[in-house]
Order: C-alpha cells, then sequence, then structure tokens
C-alpha cells in the first residue's frame, strides 16, 4: 500500500503535458497500483498520474459501485452535447465549481494489460474521463470556468455529521463518492 501525497493546483507538474506510455513494464503497474491506493485512501472518483508528480498518460477511475480500472494512453476521439455540471478536484481540495462537459464521450485508451480499448460513456462517466484526460494534458477543472464566481467553497461538514456513513465525504466528480454514497462536492 503506498499512498501517494496529491499534489495542489499550484504545482507545475499539473500543467506539463505528460507522456505516452511506451510500454507497460512493472513500473507503470507499481504507478497503477500507488494511484489505486491514493485515490482509496482520498475517496475520488478519478486520479491522473501528474496529480501524484509523474507526467506520464495514465489515470485511474474509479465509478460509484464499481470495480477501478486504469486507463493508459487514453484521447477523447468524440463528444456528444453538452450539460452543465458541478465539479471538483483532489488537486483543489474544499472548492467546487460549475462548467460545462460533454453529454457523452467517446474514448480511446490502453486497458491494464495493453489491450486497446474504447470506451462510450455518458454522465458522471463521461465528466469523470473528460477531467481525467484534461489533466494529462495540462488542464485544471478551474480553467472551464467561464467566470471566477462559477468556483464557490464548500462548507465543511458539520460535526455531527461525521457518523460512520459520513465519513467518506470528501470531494468526487459529480456529487457521489466511490462508495455509492451522495455527497454535494466533487472530485
Ligand atoms: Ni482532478
Amino acid at each position: 500500500m503506498a499512498v501517494k501525497t496529491i499534489r495542489h493546483i499550484s504545482d507545475p507538474v499539473l500543467r506539463r503535458k505528460t507522456k505516452r506510455v511506451l510500454k507497460i513494464d512493472k513500473s507503470v503497474l507499481q504507478l497503477v497500483e500507488d494511484m489505486m491506493d491514493t485515490l482509496e485512501q482520498s475517496d475520488g472518483a478519478g486520479l491522473a498520474a501528474p496529480q501524484i508528480g509523474l507526467s506520464l498518460r495514465v489515470a485511474v477511475l474509479w465509478m460509484p459501485e464499481q470495480e477501478p480500472f486504469a486507463i493508459i494512453n487514453p484521447e477523447v476521439v468524440k463528444r456528444i452535447g453538452e450539460r452543465e455540471v458541478e465539479e471538483g478536484c483532489l488537486s483543489l481540495p474544499g472548492y467546487q465549481g460549475k462548467i460545462k462537459r460533454a453529454v457523452s464521450v467517446t474514448v480511446k485508451c490502453l486497458d491494464i494489460e495493453g489491450k486497446p480499448l474504447r470506451i462510450r460513456a455518458k454522465e458522471l462517466l463521461a465528466q469523470a474521463l473528460e477531467h481525467e484526460i484534461d489533466h494529462l494534458n495540462g488542464i485544471l477543472f478551474t480553467d472551464h470556468l467561464e467566470s471566477p464566481d462559477k468556483l464557490y467553497k464548500l462548507e465543511p461538514k458539520p460535526a455531527e455529521q461525521s457518523t460512520e456513513e459520513n465519513t467518506k465525504t470528501s470531494p468526487v466528480i459529480g456529487g457521489t463518492n466511490h462508495s455509492g454514497q451522495e455527497s454535494t462536492h466533487a472530485v
């Protein structure tokens, strides 16, 4: 188990364009494992390699009530429609913004075994894929804000909510964390 420190929004590594993975070797598998551990600890819905300091085209996604999975060298090849969403990022804890995302996307990538995958996704998964692939291109969700007033600070949770059900309330994309619990936050 290796939980890595999540880089914050001012870290220049988040602005660097990432390199493609040429071979899924032991170091890539280790990276994916560390990213899964880090994501589990932070209770987010997705994490991109630059968020733990590595400029490599690797991201992991963990949708509510589903198994986590990694995407290698992902590219969005098709976007359909537009909708307004609430979004946040583990690299900007405590904030959320209203931005526009596609209604559905098609993503080409490799899975962890190097098999080519084409993912057609909508709603939360589409949003998470766009968000993580943005990270791999040095883009943060705050870049999509139409104006600064579309970003707002989340109110800290009142202490009485820290019951068993409500302890995992850190930010995740789209309002639900990977435990499937409703949350008012985003990744
Ligand atoms: Ni993020």
